[in-house]
């Protein structure tokens, strides 16, 4: 099976009608900007054709240059690549939201992005500081308003055609239900951690029953403890399909129908990372029904404080 075929190329449509994603996405949650922008290009011409960034990483515009590089080589135009950023907790107001939006396309250099995500659904007091804290260490949030309300103004953007589809992130089920019910232009993606450790497995049927896409990061569990690279349910499907753990994984996550965001500074592993290839019914039966343990690696999603970006010193 190391033989190469067409799951790589796996796109999935998105609701709205605005096109499809592609399902092996690469993400760019990397503190360096100098490797950020060295990974984005390695990533492009390995052939990775969704990008993801967000305001609160602080890549956006080293993404933006290293697309720029790109486009400008010839071989990959700006519509031949999926392109997602996000709107941060100190900018759920209403009023705050366009103005958020233009400031991440500015960075891009971009006229549209494909797709907007609301990060989480907390709001943070609103302002320049992007994690603000009272005297005791304690986020202060802003109770002002509500993710409908943000959820409305992001509906605006895609009106304006300033992005193509909108989505939430970092979200549970019942917040997804609430919105996905009451919304005008129904979200087209949920980005959440997942993986073996954290399936997922309600979230993805119920996106699945209506039409969402669910987006899984941390496809490999973001090089954490326990490591799932060396899960021995992934390794012993490693050597038998003579594919790396990192493959397996990916590709159990694009056959059992999410798109997924991977990362890598490593041009080696971003090359890997591309080339998956379809796993056997019994080996995705295997990960699916024989790994029992449930990890979650990121917390951001009870607390909205990213648990992967280090904090500023
Ligand atoms: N919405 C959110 O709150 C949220 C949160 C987290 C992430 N995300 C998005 O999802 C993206 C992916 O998340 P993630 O960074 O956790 O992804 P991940 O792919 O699970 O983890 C990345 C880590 O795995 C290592 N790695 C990558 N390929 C490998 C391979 N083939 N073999 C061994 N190790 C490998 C990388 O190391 P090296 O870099 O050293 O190669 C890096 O330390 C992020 O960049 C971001 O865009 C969103």
């Amino acid at each position: 099976m190391a033989e190469s075929d067409h799951l790589r190329y796996t796109r999935i449509a998105l609701n709205n009608g605005s096109g499809a994603i592609p399902a092996l996405g690469f993400g760019t949650l990397i503190p360096d900007p100098i490797a950020t922008r060295t990974a984005t290009r390695a990533a492009l011409e390995a052939g990775f054709r969704v990008i993801d960034t967000a305001e609160r990483y602080r890549t956006e515009r080293e993404v933006g240059e290293a697309m720029q590089e790109v486009f400008g080589g010839g071989k990959i135009k700006r519509e031949d690549v999926f392109v997602i950023t996000k709107l941060w907790n100190t900018n759920h107001r209403p009023e705050r939201v366009k103005p958020a939006f233009e400031a991440s396309l500015r960075k891009l250099q971009l006229g549209y992005v494909d797709l907007y995500l609301i990060h989480t659904p907390f709001a943070f007091q609103p302002g320049d500081e992007q994690d603000p804290r009272d005297a005791n260490g304690n986020v202060i949030y802003d109770k002002g308003v509500k993710l409908l309300d943000t959820w409305k103004a992001l509906e605006g953007l895609v009106d304006e055609g300033r992005c193509k589809a909108i989505g939430l992130s970092d979200i549970g089920l019942v917040q997804v239900k609430e919105v996905f019910d009451a919304a005008r232009i129904k979200p087209a993606v949920v980005h959440v951690e997942s993986h073996p450790y954290l399936p997922q497995w309600d979230l993805l049927d119920y996106c699945r029953k209506n039409g969402v896409v669910l987006q899984a990061f941390a496809a490999l569990g973001h090089s954490s403890r326990p490591n799932l690279l060396e899960d021995p349910v992934i390794t012993a499907i490693a050597r038998r399909v003579n594919k790396t753990p990192a493959q397996v994984l990916l590709a159990w996550a694009i056959q059992r129908g999410t798109a997924l965001l991977t990362t890598s500074k490593t041009p080696n592993r971003i090359k890997e990372n591309f080339d998956v290839s379809t796993l056997p019914q019994d080996a995705m039966r295997e990960i699916s029904e024989g790994i029992k343990s449930q990890v979650r690696f990121n917390a951001v999603v009870e607390t909205g404080v990213p648990g992967f970006i280090p904090k500023e010193t």
